[in-house]
């Protein structure tokens, strides 16, 4: 049970430092900008509960940390398009079994996909989708990453460190207009509204 009652003054000024620490918080991300590569010597964990994970369930435990973090695969190599399009683009089947029909072969996540028919595009795997923003605010990646130079993890986090990609930023226009102010860039609402 708690006895000691703390003075008011000191209440107070605690409530001021939450306070200031919340306006601090909406003008800056407090978890800072996260790193965009993992440490040279970084292993992904062999075995992941993923009871605790954030992010949905995906059909095929597909895994960032062991691919993007461990094998320092490049963003790029299954986002071909992020530089280029409003969409980054996801990887195809075809991108997969170009080291699945060698490595891995007998993982059972591996297994789920690797007898797919590459020329159905019925058998690839149905992604969840992580990230969706309503159909009235427009988008695009590519003037982010070629046209700003924005990295991936500015917008989505550490992916290469997660064994199951979240949503990491709220997506929220507040978010949005938070970085154009402070980048001078258009604050016009047609900008991102149809
Ligand atoms: C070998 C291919 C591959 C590489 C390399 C890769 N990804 Fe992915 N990425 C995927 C697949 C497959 C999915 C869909 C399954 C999932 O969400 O985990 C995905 C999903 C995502 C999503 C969520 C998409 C959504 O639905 O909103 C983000 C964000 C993402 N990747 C970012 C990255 C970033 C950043 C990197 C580099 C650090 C990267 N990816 C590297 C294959 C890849
Ligand atoms: C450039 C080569 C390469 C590509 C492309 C690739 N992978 Fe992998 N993948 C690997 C390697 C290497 C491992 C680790 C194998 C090991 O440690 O035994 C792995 C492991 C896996 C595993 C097992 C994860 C675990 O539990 O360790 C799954 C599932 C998987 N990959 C799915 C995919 C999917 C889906 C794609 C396409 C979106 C893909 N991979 C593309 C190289 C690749
Ligand atoms: C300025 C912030 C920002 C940056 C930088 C950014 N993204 Fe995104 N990303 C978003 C937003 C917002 C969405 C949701 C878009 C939507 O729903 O239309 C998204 C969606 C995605 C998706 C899901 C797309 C789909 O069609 O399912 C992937 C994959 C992705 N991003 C990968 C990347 C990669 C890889 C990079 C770096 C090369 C990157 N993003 C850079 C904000 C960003
Ligand atoms: C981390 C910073 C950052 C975030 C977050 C961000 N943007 Fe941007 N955005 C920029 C920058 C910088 C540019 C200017 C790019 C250039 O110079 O080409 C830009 C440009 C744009 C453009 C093109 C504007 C034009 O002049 O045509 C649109 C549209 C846009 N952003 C929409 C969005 C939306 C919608 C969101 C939220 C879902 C968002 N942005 C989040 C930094 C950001
Ligand atoms: C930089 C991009 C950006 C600009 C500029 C912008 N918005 Fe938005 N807006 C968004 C995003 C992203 C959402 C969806 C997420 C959300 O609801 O917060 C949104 C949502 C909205 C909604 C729906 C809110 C809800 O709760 O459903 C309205 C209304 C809106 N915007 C009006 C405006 C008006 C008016 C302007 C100009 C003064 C404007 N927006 C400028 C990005 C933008």
């Amino acid at each position: 049970m708690r006895t000691a009652v703390k003075p008011l003054s000191e209440a107070v000024k605690g409530a001021a430092c939450v306070v200031l620490a919340l306006v601090a918080a909406c003008r800056a991300d407090p978890r800072g900008t996260p790193p965009t590569t993992t440490p040279a010597d970084f292993v992904a964990p062999v075995n992941v509960d993923t009871t605790g994970l954030p992010g949905p369930v995906q059909p095929v435990f597909y895994r960032h940390d062991v691919h993007a973090g461990q094998y320092k695969m490049d963003c790029r190599y299954c986002h071909y398009a992020a530089e280029v399009s409003l969409h980054p683009g996801m990887p195809t089947m075809r991108t997969c079994m170009g080291c699945h029909s060698i490595v891995a072969g007998d993982n059972p996540e591996v297994q789920k996909f690797r007898d797919a028919d590459l020329s159905d595009p019925n058998q690839s795997v149905k992604w969840v989708r992580v990230h969706v923003l309503p159909q009235f605010v427009h988008f695009p990646h590519m003037r982010h990453v070629k046209g700003a130079g924005i990295t991936c993890q500015t917008c989505h986090g550490p992916v290469q460190e997660m064994p199951r990609v979240y949503q990491y930023s709220s997506l929220r226009m507040g978010w949005c207009l938070d970085c154009h102010k402070k980048n001078k860039v258009t604050l016009d609402c047609t900008a991102c509204h149809y």
